[in-house]
């Protein structure tokens, strides 16, 4: 069966909602799903996925040092995550306090491990991946399912090698 990792580094809880959001698109999408916080996850636990989703809080404009520690410590397995698929998704305090360069820094270490990265093609969504201002609403957390649902899928047509 696919398996989706979703991996997130939450302070106060918004992020850690967006996690489970995207784990109910991917368990709607077809994929055995595991979610953890970004101190309980493993080498082993990436390595074992077909898709990884990484989300983190916004802080100074980037991802949380928590969640760039996990990805700095991945490289311990590179060339392990080759052509497995990756989105990401972030909270921020403000619509403009850097949630889409967070974005793109986690998808930044994705593509260095060879990934194939999916965004969101919809108006409503983060192109770049998923996003919430503060707690995630009806329209993040839609975002969230969808996304989660487009990486279990793609997931399971790409398999992993
Ligand atoms: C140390 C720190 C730095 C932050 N920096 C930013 C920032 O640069 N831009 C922004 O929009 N929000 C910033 N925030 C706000 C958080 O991104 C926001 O509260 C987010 O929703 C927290 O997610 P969480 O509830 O999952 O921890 C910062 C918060 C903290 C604690």
């Amino acid at each position: 069966m696919t398996k989706v990792l979703i991996v997130y580094h939450s302070r106060s809880g918004n992020v850690a909602k967006m996690a489970q959001a995207l784990a109910e698109g991917a368990k709607e999408g077809g994929a055995d799903v595991v979610v953890k916080e970004v101190d309980k996850a493993t080498l082993e636990d990436l390595a074992a996925a077909d898709g990884i989703i990484l989300g983190a809080p916004t802080y100074f404009g980037t991802l949380s040092a928590e969640m760039k520690g996990f990805i700095d410590g991945s490289v311990r397995i590179r060339g392990k995550l080759e052509n497995k698929i990756g989105a990401a998704f972030t909270s921020s305090g403000s619509p403009t306090g850097g949630n889409e360069t967070t974005l793109l820094s986690i998808i930044q270490g994705m593509l260095i491990h060879g990934m194939v990265i999916v965004g969101d093609p919809l108006e409503t969504g983060g192109h770049y991946g998923a996003v919430a201002v503060g707690a995630p609403d009806a329209g993040a957390l839609i975002a969230c399912r969808k996304l989660g649902e487009r990486v279990a899928k793609l997931a399971k047509v790409v398999g992993a090698p």
